[in-house]
């Protein structure tokens, strides 16, 4: 084995899919990876460790009441070699035991000794996925930093059908290798985004709020974490779960989003403004709820907002690089390039949020990025990947400005 060859520890469990982990350790290896297999009792049942053993080239650790005497000490010397540990299948029990910090086995001990980077890929009857106790489980995980790889939906082998089924094998050695691949390209920086709506109050129960869902942002966020920089999150009331590893602060008004940002901005190396700030609120708030006037219309007077980007891109430093979003319906270039200059961004990432596949609510966008000087389209992709254009392109400009 090479200095430079990664080892993947590869815990497999009991359930009818731990067949498919043989194919994923032939992927891993066809990439290059050495695979050291861990496999539960039960997974015995499934698969005869000799096949894991001929195919790894490697001694299988097994939990057998044959293993050798010196098993307390390899089993930690299996969690130390390990630069990614996967486990896949993964059932409910081991996923269980990770979350709640049981380690009574082989397999769940190495992966609670591990400091690796830890994917589990989740295979069970649907019924027992969808339980709350998984759920939660589940959840705990992520937000410990745990990579999940969302089971898929299909037939399932208890003859059910529904979610649960592990995901395809090629798609988990993607995932695996994209995590042992993942540069620490922005370790020692500190990265700012904003994500999601504001709400500003009409009367004590209701708002003026906008379709945000704070994907784009929340992409940003985890994908600077996992590129090893100090990450901030701005938040506005979204429903989906923050990034593992990101200081969430949340927001409700785009005043709100200010007063936060200004605490924040100036200890930035990079502040990309993902959040849609409502430009208007009510000028005055009901103190009681608004009630209906005999068919008469309401008028509301709404009056501006502060430009949060703006604002901040006034006490911009020389070594700081500040990105905007630029949601648009028509003449996207001509807007974005405006805003660009008015708020003193470096970069604008425009879309057009009236094409398919970009804009609000959906795991996609196609973005153009604009700079001063340069423009980039970029075709459709999910928002994880958009996320990472941009963040490289943010890096390359603070590099250029520090150089
Ligand atoms: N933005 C901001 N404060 C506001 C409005 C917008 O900081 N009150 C930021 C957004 O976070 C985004 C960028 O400015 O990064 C562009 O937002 P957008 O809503 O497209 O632009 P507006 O300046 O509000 O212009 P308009 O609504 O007239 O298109």
């Amino acid at each position: 084995m090479s200095s430079k060859q990664k080892c993947v520890v590869l815990g497999v469990t009991g359930g009818i899919a731990a067949y498919k982990a043989c194919e994923i350790l032939r992927l891993l290896q066809k990439r290059g990876m050495d695979v050291f297999v861990v496999m539960t009792k039960n997974a015995c049942r499934f698969v005869a460790p000799l096949t894991f053993e001929t195919l790894s080239g490697h001694p299988v650790a097994v939990d057998t009441f044959e293993r050798p005497a010196t098993w307390e000490v390899e089993h930690i010397a299996l969690a130390k070699r390990a630069d990614l540990f996967l486990i896949a299948p993964a059932t409910a029990n081991i996923i269980g035991k990770m979350a709640n910090g049981i380690a009574d086995d082989m397999l769940s001990t190495t992966v609670m000794a591990t400091r690796a980077p830890v994917m589990v890929a989740p295979a069970m009857n649907t019924g027992m996925w969808d339980n709350p106790a998984t759920q939660e489980n589940v959840k705990k995980l992520i937000a410990r930093g745990v990579h999940v790889v969302t089971p898929a939906s299909g037939h399932l082998a208890c003859g059910d059908s529904g979610a649960g089924k592990l995901e395809d094998v090629n798609v988990i050695a993607e995932r695996a290798i994209a995590v042992l691949e993942q540069e620490k390209d922005l370790a020692g920086l500190r990265v700012l985004v904003t994500a999601g709506p504001t709400r500003e109050a009409l009367d004590p129960v209701r708002y003026v709020s906008n379709r945000s869902s704070g994907k784009m942002g929340y992409a940003l966020a985890e994908n600077a974490a996992m590129r090893g920089a100090d990450v901030t999150l701005l938040t506005g009331p979204v429903s989906i779960e923050p990034p593992a590893g990101v200081t969430v602060v949340k927001f409700t008004t785009t005043q709100d989003l200010l007063d936060r940002a200004l605490e924040h901005a100036g200890s930035q190396d990079i502040l990309i403004q993902a959040a849609a700030p409502a430009d208007y609120r009510a000028e005055e708030v009901a103190p009681q709820k608004i009630k209906k006037n005999d068919g008469e219309p309401l008028v509301l007077r709404l009056v501006e907002n502060p430009d949060v980007a703006a604002t901040l891109g006034k006490a911009k430093r020389d070594d700081q690089v500040f990105v905007g979003f630029a949601a648009e319906t028509n003449d996207v270039t001509a807007h974005a390039q405006g805003k660009l200059v008015k708020k003193n961004l470096d970069m604008i990432v425009a879309n057009d949020v009236t094409r398919p596949g970009a804009g609000f609510d959906v795991d996609t966008n196609i973005v153009t990025l604009i700079e001063p000087d340069a423009m980039r389209a970029l075709p459709l992709m999910t928002k994880t990947e958009a996320a990472g254009h941009i963040l490289t392109r943010a890096k390359e400009l603070l590099d250029a400005k520090r150089a």
